[in-house]
């Protein structure tokens, strides 16, 4: 090894160094957690940029220690409970351990020998949850790098069964006219999987949704029909459990009853909501998830791990071994289903060793620990929803179903174009007042602020102050002589 290899590599230096990380993360998350920290640190992209390239510019050297510390200081801080942001995790500190662990392990898990622990872990993984949904012993599936890459996966093996072996689409290729359908609120990745696979935009039939932002099931039949009518052969029908903007779960009942009819792909989209099957209380949120041919859940939304870990699970676990169903002569033999060769059922080649961060939390906390964290975040929603409704300048969406609030100020007097671009602006002065962090939605051609209660430290007392600086913010704009214009 050269010096500077030695040194790379030196066991020593990473203790050293470790050490001092994990004191650094624990003196973090203790301030984050008492609100010493801004949640956002906000800086424009420009300056930004222009900060790390002067740090750039001193070429190599210089102590990780000091990085570390600016890296922590300057990002958004997750672990800070008025981050009530985009519906990413703040995990629990062991999950973030244990994805240490991997990291210096890297094992590659395409095939067993390359990831003999995690592949047994990623087993074990997928059938707690399946599990949880209810599904049978048959049931089977993978861990893969986020819910829009399952969703596209769950898809592609939907497409093979659909077609039947006699097609062999994945040998021969197809030309048929395929389609999706799906709730008009459905993640946008939904959409990108009907146009991966080539079907366009009429591959994505988009089914409108009710007064609380659920697909409309008795609109079903009517789509379906005009779709074929048009010459589209309907594949599968995809649920959201629930959607991304408002957190509307779907009726699953339904939906997989509308898809026996017809013998189409029963598709449900939990990367959200899934995890809802966790909680004894909101469970039946999730009624029917159980009659669908496969499920999609993120760990690194609701299930409080650090990204990326999706799970993908199908009700009938030979379906996940049609996938792919190429030969790769150096990798494995043709034709057996093993379920330790991962790759033979998974988009990526090298993995990340992702079982380990899950099970780390599985064996030490049990399923009981996504049970407390479901509940008490989808109570909070209920808590946050109450709260705007005793205020009369403010108006909530739709009374909330998952831990997603949708709501927006209503000065007296003021509607349409101005009031969304109002409440784009209160956004926007928030962010960069860095109090709290809170995003925006359209919804009805209209703008509203969204809350997604992510972190398990958030009281009904920090929603006080969140709703009384949306108000203070308000008043400030609205009757600022010339307001600033959106970013
Ligand atoms: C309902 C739903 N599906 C899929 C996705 C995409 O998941 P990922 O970010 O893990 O790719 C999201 C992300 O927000 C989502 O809310």
């Amino acid at each position: 090894m050269t010096p500077l290899l030695q040194q790379a590599f030196s066991a020593h230096h990473f203790r050293q160094q470790g050490h001092a990380l994990i004191d650094q993360l624990a003196d973090y998350l203790q301030a984050a957690q008492d609100q010493a920290l801004p949640t956002l640190p906000w800086c424009p992209p420009p300056q930004m940029l222009a900060h790390w390239q002067a740090d750039a510019a001193q070429g190599p050297g210089g102590d990780p220690e000091h990085f570390f510390a600016e890296v922590l200081a300057q990002s958004i801080h997750i672990h800070h409970p008025q981050y009530m942001g985009h519906q990413v995790s703040g995990p629990a500190p062991l999950a973030a351990l244990a994805e240490l662990l991997a990291a210096v392990l890297n094992n590659g898990m395409a095939v067993y020998e390359m990831g003999q622990v995690s592949t047994a872990l990623e087993k074990i993984v997928v059938r707690q949850l399946a599990d949880a949904l209810g599904y049978p012993p048959e049931a089977d599936g993978i861990l893969t790098s986020g819910g829009t890459l399952a969703n596209l996966t769950a898809m592609l093996s939907a497409r093979q069964v659909q077609a039947g072996p006699q097609a062999n689409v994945w040998e021969l290729g197809t030309a048929e006219p395929y389609a999706i359908m799906v709730s008009e609120e459905a993640h946008y990745c939904v959409e990108r999987t009907a146009r991966i696979m080539g079907w366009g935009a009429a591959g994505i039939v988009k089914v409108p949704v009710d007064a609380r932002y659920r697909l409309r099931t008795d609109l079903l039949e009517t789509y379906y029909q005009q779709a074929r009518q048009q010459g589209r052969k309907v594949l599968a029908v995809v649920g959201s459990a629930s959607s991304t903007s408002t957190g509307a779960y779907d009726d699953l009942e339904a939906t997989a009853a509308f898809c026996r009819r017809h013998g189409l792909w029963f598709h449900v989209d939990g990367a959200h909501g899934g995890a809802a099957a966790y909680s004894p209380k909101y469970r039946h949120l999730v009624n029917g998830i159980a009659q669908a041919d496969s499920v999609v859940v993120d760990f690194h939304k609701m299930l409080l791990t650090p990204g990326l870990v999706t799970a993908l699970v199908f009700r009938n676990g030979t379906h996940s071994y049609q996938t792919f169903a190429q030969q790769a002569q150096y990798l494995w033999a043709q034709g057996n289903e093993e379920w330790f060769n991962l790759a033979k059922r998974t988009f990526e080649c090298t993995k990340r060793m992702m079982s380990v961060k899950v099970y780390a939390l599985m064996r030490t906390y049990g399923p009981a620990l996504f049970a407390d964290y479901v509940t008490q975040q989808y109570d909070l929603a209920q808590t946050l929803a109450q709260q705007i409704a005793q205020r009369p300048f403010l108006e909530l969406t739709t009374p909330p179903m998952a831990n997603i609030v949708c709501f927006r100020w209503v000065p007296p007097g003021l509607s349409g174009p101005v009031l969304s671009e109002l409440n784009a602006l209160i956004r926007q002065r928030m962010v960069e007042q860095g109090d709290f962090y809170l995003v925006q939605t359209q919804l009805k051609g209209e703008t509203y602020l969204r809350v997604t209660l992510m972190n398990p430290a958030t009281t009904p007392a920090h929603l006080t102050a969140l709703l009384d600086q949306v108000e203070t913010v308000g008043q400030q704009l609205a009757f600022a002589p010339s307001r600033p214009k959106p970013i």
